[in-house]
């Protein structure tokens, strides 16, 4: 693989094993299109046309590997079988990345619209030191406890609180010991950091990266690519 100007290796494991049940699409949901093309080569492309990213290891369903495959020629990508969450997946992509890594990115395929320069300031952060970096954005609503009943126990201060979004960047070695670390399944990959007291740090996300999680998701991540095609999507 040659390597781009950028520097040392930086390879992306793209978790795209999830069923998609929420989305009810019947088929796995990195497969799903968005105007014409699946959500998965939509979030390998974003990547590689960041410019900061050299190589992308997709990790799909185990009956999906030959189709992925199919979808993705001519990119510097390895296609990998999943696991039954999504660290388990996570770990699969892990363990197909060479010694010579110098960051590796972890990015949702249901992030299909994640802006390039959230990818940049992620790889930027962990190349400046930082062993572990996620994108976050502040959180506009009230946010409430509740118990079983829906009844409110108490109103979180929401000043403190962030969204997470993905990539999320790591120095591989701390991903690794990461994942070695704690066998329990986690919705992110910062988490399986934090629970091994490692320091993890922030950079401004974008709104434009949110997941693709049900069909209102879908539908607006359909508007604004119509929308994008009469002209670029404004930053607000
Ligand atoms: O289910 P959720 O939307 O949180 O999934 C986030 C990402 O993790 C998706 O890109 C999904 O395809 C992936 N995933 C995976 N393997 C699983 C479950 C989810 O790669 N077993």
């Amino acid at each position: 693989m040659e390597r781009p100007a950028v520097g040392p290796a930086v390879v992306a494991v793209l978790p795209a094993a999830g069923s998609g049940l929420r989305l009810g699409a019947g088929v796995p949901k990195a497969f799903v299109e968005l105007a014409g093309v699946p959500m998965l080569v939509r979030a390998v492309d974003g990547l590689l046309a960041s410019g900061v990213v050299d190589h992308a290891v997709v990790v799909v369903p185990g009956d999906q590997v030959a189709a992925a495959d199919a979808l993705l020629p001519g990119r510097p990508v390895t296609v990998v079988a999943g696991g039954a969450d999504r660290t388990a997946s996570v770990a699969a992509g892990l363990s197909a990345i060479g010694p010579d890594a110098e960051v590796v990115l972890v990015h949702d395929a249901a992030r299909p619209l994640t802006p390039g320069p959230v990818v940049a300031r992620v790889v930027e952060a962990v190349r400046a030191g930082a062993p572990a970096v996620v994108p976050v954005l502040p959180v506009p609503d009230t946010i409430k406890q509740v118990d079983d009943a829906g009844v409110v126990m108490s109103t979180v201060d929401r000043s403190a609180l962030r969204a997470v979004q993905t990539p999320q960047g790591f120095r591989p070695a701390d991903l690794r010991r990461a994942y070695a670390g704690t066998p329990d399944p986690r919705t992110d990959d910062a988490g399986l950091v934090e629970a091994i007291g490692d320091p993890v740090t922030t950079v401004p996300g974008d709104p434009l990266a949110f997941k693709v999680t049900t069909a209102w998701d879908l539908r607006i991540a359909q508007l604004l690519l119509a929308g994008a095609a009469a002209g670029p999507v404004e930053r607000i």
